[in-house]
């Protein structure tokens, strides 16, 4: 797919595990990669060898200026974010100031600079418990933590955005994204996600893994979570951009709201067992009470992207996604550090 293509695209948070690999997917199809990460979770061995990267926090309105004067940015790719939920829950007041006043001052930033193209990587989180599944888009929006909370706050800013100046914007919303590229993986610290964790016990063999939650009402009391591969979510981005792009160019309307997963839900004891299959490994687990803020099932209908966004994801079982980072992670023992 390498192409010429000369935008210049920012990528906020993007020496993270996400934002990572969407910049090294837009570098790929011949986009200009501008990245932004104040490296708090992010790793500067992460980014790609063609991006350009600046050392930058989204809560320094004047850094953001900044990039916005010396880079002739085309359009925007928000995925920096505080995500741990756990944290949002003790200290709600980072996520709204990260998420929610960083994410403004970028906004500020577009429009001072005539910039109207963001894509930006929202989450299930917005949901909470489900009243009926797959989820759909329209669905009642419940956060049931402030992580949730401040991405549907800052889609509703963006909203407002679209019709006071005409911004356009796609939101994706990712459901469990896992899984790695040849290159880039997740190395979070602290790790908080399933298959990370799984996999870890698997290589380590230190301590088990904890279970959250037993007593859940799914098939086998543990939470059920629909996992989706990050290249998929890297697919999902580029076909948004480009649709922003077609947009602009026909005034047509795109400002739009799109779930990401496969539409399979997979209970925690399901995706050890599938771990344990894969990496041949012994895994010790231990049962836990459960994490504040976890609804027990949240499952995406991902119709919308694919009829309108053209979504194939190319990653439809756990076990090929869970196989891609056990690849990773043997291959990363360490993650990015040497
Ligand atoms: N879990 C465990 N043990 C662990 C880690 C997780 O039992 O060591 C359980 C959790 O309780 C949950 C499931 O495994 O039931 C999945 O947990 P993750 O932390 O992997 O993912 P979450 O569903 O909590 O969170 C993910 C994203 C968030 C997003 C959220 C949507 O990481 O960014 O989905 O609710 F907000």
């Amino acid at each position: 797919m390498d192409q010429k293509n000369k935008s210049n695209i920012l990528v906020t948070g993007g020496a993270g595990y996400v934002g990572s690999i969407v910049s090294e997917e837009l570098s790929k199809n011949g986009y200009q990669v501008i990245i932004m990460d104040n490296l708090q979770q992010g790793h500067r061995e992460a980014v790609p060898r063609d991006a350009e990267f600046i050392h930058g926090d989204i809560s320094d309105a004047q850094a953001l200026e900044e990039v916005f004067k010396q880079s002739n940015i085309d359009a925007v790719m928000h995925m920096a974010a505080e995500t741990v939920v756990e944290h949002s829950i003790t200290e709600p007041k980072r996520f709204f100031r990260s998420n929610v006043v960083g994410g403004a001052n970028l906004l500020d930033a577009m429009l001072n600079h005539d910039v109207n193209r963001l894509v930006f990587s929202s989450s299930a989180a917005v949901y909470g418990e489900a009243r009926s599944i797959p989820i759909e888009e329209e669905d009642p929006q419940n956060p049931p933590n402030p992580y949730g909370e401040s991405k549907l706050m800052f889609e509703r800013i963006l909203k407002w955005y679209e019709k006071a100046y005409g911004l356009k914007y796609i939101s994706l919303r990712y459901f469990n994204c896992a899984g790695a590229s040849n290159l880039l993986g997740e190395d979070h610290h602290p790790e908080t996600h399933l298959i990370s964790n799984v996999l870890r016990v698997a290589l380590d063999r230190g301590n088990p893994v904890l279970i959250f939650g037993t007593d859940y009402p799914t098939k086998d009391g543990t939470c059920v979570r629909d996992y989706v591969h990050v290249l998929d979510i890297a697919q999902a981005q580029l076909l948004a951009l480009q649709r922003l792009s077609e947009a602009e160019l026909s005034s047509e309307q795109a400002s739009r709201v799109y779930n990401l997963g496969t539409g399979e839900g997979y209970s925690v004891l399901e995706v050890i067992d599938a771990a344990r299959r894969i990496t041949r490994n012994e895994i010790l687990v231990r049962d836990y009470p459960r994490r504040r803020g976890d609804p027990a099932v949240l499952v995406a209908s991902s119709k919308r992207a694919r009829q309108e966004l053209g979504w194939r994801p190319k990653f439809q079982d756990l076990d090929s996604i869970i196989r891609s980072a056990w690849n990773w992670m043997s291959t990363h023992p360490n993650g990015y550090e040497q």
